[in-house]
């Protein structure tokens, strides 16, 4: 919900635009795995993810709340450094040349603890982009709000729409073309399931921007890496409006594995599996050979994500939990990052 008060500072009428969003997280069955620019967040090849329900973020902006009185809260926690002038970087696009909504109070907050492994920054950035959108008056627009929300993370860019979303890579050094769009509604297919295996709940030590920095800069199979991407987005893509969940399955676990391989084939090598990783992954592997359909896909972390059914869900979930994964939490759809009233209390 938009909203607007005023106060009287220095003489001068000044409006307090406010608004509140909230957005679900997504995660890629084809990913994104290096920058070709690091400022605007371009990256080298397209990508593909599902948005997820019912995990979410809610952002609350307020802008116009005075120069120099910047705040951003993370959780409960005032942010500092690098992750304040992230948020603030971001939500100063949409004051730009705008003095009238110079200060910006920033609050967001998650119903997912960052210990589900779970990277709670895309539905983040996703919800802010569309809040301080609506706190600036600017008219509701998903292209408009998935660039926006890129500059703050770039697997955001795919948050701000549900259901199947795919980022364009673009060519332009603008990047204006080089947004996330949903191509299939969470209603295209309803029974897909993402079950989050969490199996180590520290933060990893090497983020995925500066992981993906490394690789780019230093891994010999980065080239081939980038040189299947688009086709294999393509693939991904024609799997889903088939429902081929085999075939999406099958892709997504390749997917995942020669991403870990160019990082992995990194100087010095960048591996983000643990024991307990491969343990579950290979798990799975004997459940699909038993007829269970279930494959898994890996972000840059230790924690793997199974694709699966409605129907096989419980067993999948109850597998992940009986090899020591703690939260297992079971995933469907999600639908559009949306304006809301207020924050969850
Ligand atoms: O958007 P970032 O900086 O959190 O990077 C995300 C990278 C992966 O999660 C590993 C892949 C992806 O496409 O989401």
């Amino acid at each position: 919900m938009s909203s607007g008060g005023s106060e009287r500072v220095a003489g001068a009428e000044r409006a307090v635009r406010s608004a509140t969003a909230r957005a679900h997280p997504n995660l890629a069955l084809v990913k994104y795995w290096g920058k070709r620019d690091e400022v605007l967040v371009l990256p080298h090849q397209s990508s593909l993810s599902l948005t997820l329900a019912p995990l979410s973020v809610t952002a609350a902006v307020e802008l116009g709340v005075g120069a120099g009185e910047d705040e951003v809260t993370i959780n409960g926690v005032r942010a500092i450094g690098q992750e304040r002038e992230r948020v603030l970087r971001m939500v100063g696009r949409v004051q730009a040349g705008r003095p009238e909504l110079a200060g910006a109070h920033v609050v967001t907050a998650g119903d997912f603890p960052a210990a589900a492994g779970l990277a709670s920054s895309a539905a983040a950035f996703a919800a802010l982009a569309v809040a301080a959108r609506a706190a600036a008056g600017e008219k509701a627009d998903a292209r408009a709000a998935s660039i926006l929300a890129r500059l703050g993370s770039g697997s955001a860019s795919r948050s701000v729409q549900g259901g199947f979303c795919a980022w364009h890579r673009g060519d332009r050094v603008d990047g204006k073309d080089s947004y996330a769009e949903q191509l299939f509604p969470p209603s295209h297919w309803p029974e897909v399931r993402m079950v989050v295996a969490v199996v180590a709940k520290e933060e990893k030590e090497v983020k995925s921007r500066d992981g993906m920095r490394h690789t780019v800069a230093t891994s010999p199979y980065y080239g081939a890496w980038v040189e299947d991407a688009e086709q294999e987005v393509t693939r991904a893509v024609n799997a889903v409006r088939r429902r081929d969940l085999e075939e999406l399955g099958m892709i997504a676990e390749r997917n995942a594995w020669r991403m870990h391989a160019t990082a992995l084939a990194a100087d010095p090598p960048l591996c983000y599996l643990k024991p307990k990783t491969l343990e579950v992954i290979q798990a799975i592997a004997r459940l699909r050979a038993q007829g269970v359909p279930a494959w898994f896909t890996l972000d840059a972390g230790p924690n793997p994500v199974v694709l699966t059914d409605e129907k096989s869900e419980p067993t999948v979930t109850a597998l992940c939990r009986g090899l020591g994964a703690d939260p297992v939490v079971p995933c469907s759809p999600g639908g559009d990052a949306e304006l809301v009233g207020e924050l969850p209390a």
